[in-house]
């Protein structure tokens, strides 16, 4: 692992169980993602891909079974490297039918006590993060002051309320809330989306964090709201420089904040590099899906004449039947005669096809 990295996912596997169809839901199958120092990486995704299970089992927040079963997640802080899947495999054995995992037993306690174990320190200290709905992640019986203070106090090496109390009031002026005095006094709905989210990244911030993990934290607040969000988060980037994971169904956003991009499918990475080459329509290369998910942004006159997001063609890939070959087969329009065979029977790796550009598609691949 290079010096510069802070997280590195390799082959993450994460599942869930349908009890009624008894069947796997193969929500997270293989993921492989990298973040660098200081680097802002989006993930891209349509709903369902498997971004947010991605986030919460590097966190170790997959509760429902089987949940992660496999792969490691190597996180580096204060120039300690750490797998937080370290010795786990211990836990889970499964059976491969044409590398595909068919059965598979897991001691779910065990695996949780020691996930704990792992990640217990690390999370909301050294990896911080800041969801979608931010009334939901905040007590709603304690003031904002007072859950940021605890916060400061029990992750950094401030001790001294007072101080704390300050270094709140720091970090709540750096989210640019107004009045900062006057919201450390406030409860979570005493204040607007648009300022509850704010505090949140403030309580984010505060723990001086090595990684931040923001799951859409812009949606659902109102779209001028949701820009001025926008606008805070590229200026924090410019001001505080924390190595971020952006979870974001919104390529606009993505292009504003991160650095490289990571485009996700079916529980799998289809391509991941440099933003302005993964968001370019005419790059020399270009993953079928990810040129698709730039097609179905909205143009102007398509917004006034329809109102709507465009789809791409085609169903969601169903997690649960993940075809032999490539994920994206039924839908992709790219697909040619000499490739053929393999796009449909054999999945392609994903590969680096020039320096810090992965790409998975036979059309690129031999
Ligand atoms: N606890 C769970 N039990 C069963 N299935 C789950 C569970 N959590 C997530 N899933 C399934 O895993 C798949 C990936 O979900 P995930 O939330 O990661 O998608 P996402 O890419 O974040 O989508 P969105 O853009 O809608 O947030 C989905 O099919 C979802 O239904
Ligand atoms: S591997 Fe084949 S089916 Fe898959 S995205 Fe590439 S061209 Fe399309
Ligand atoms: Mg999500």
């Amino acid at each position: 692992m290079s010096e510069n990295t802070v997280l590195k996912i390799q082959d993450l596997r994460t599942y869930f169980f349908s009890r009624s169809k008894q069947v796997f839901i193969r929500s997270v199958d293989g993921v492989d993602l990298q973040v660098n120092r200081g680097e802002t990486l989006g993930i891209v995704g349509e709903s369902g891909s498997g971004k947010s299970v991605t986030a919460l089992s590097v966190t170790g927040l997959v509760t429902a079974e089987p949940g992660v079963i496999t792969g490691t997640i190597e996180f580096t802080s204060n120039g300690v490297t750490k797998n937080l899947l370290q010795g786990l495999e211990d836990f889970v054995t499964f059976e491969t039918v044409d590398g595909r995992i068919m059965t598979l037993e897991k001691d779910n306690r065990g695996w949780q006590k020691n996930v704990d174990r792992l990640v217990h320190r690390i999370r909301g200290q050294e990896i911080s993060m800041i969801f979608q709905n931010p009334r939901v992640s905040m007590n709603p019986f304690m003031t904002i002051g007072k859950q940021i203070t605890e916060s400061i106090m029990l992750n950094t090496a401030i001790k001294n309320a007072a101080e704390a109390t300050d270094k709140a009031r720091y970090w709540l002026e750096q989210v640019k809330i107004d009045s900062p005095n006057l919201r450390l006094e406030n409860f979570p709905y005493g204040l607007s989306g648009g300022m509850c989210q704010r505090a949140m990244i403030a309580m984010a911030l505060s723990s001086e964090p090595s990684l931040l993990i923001a799951d859409e934290p812009t949606t659902g607040l109102d779209s001028t709201i949701q820009s001025k969000i926008v606008d805070l988060l590229v200026e924090l980037k410019e001001q505080v420089g924390v190595t971020t994971m952006l979870i974001s169904h919104d390529i606009n956003i993505i292009s504003r904040l991160a650095d490289n991009v990571a485009v996700m499918y079916g529980g799998s990475v289809m391509e991941s590099g440099p933003v302005e080459r993964i968001l370019a329509k005419d790059d020399e290369y270009k993953h079928p899906y990810t040129a698709a998910l730039l097609e179905s942004i909205p143009d102007e006159e398509h917004i006034k004449l329809k109102g709507h997001l465009k789809a791409i063609e085609g169903d969601v890939l169903d997690t649960v039947n993940i075809p032999d070959g490539c994920r994206f087969y039924s839908r992709c329009n790219r697909v040619h005669a000499k490739i053929e065979d393999k796009c449909r029977h054999t999945e392609p790796d994903l590969r680096e096809i020039s320096e810090g550009r992965l790409i998975r598609c036979w059309l690129y691949l031999n």
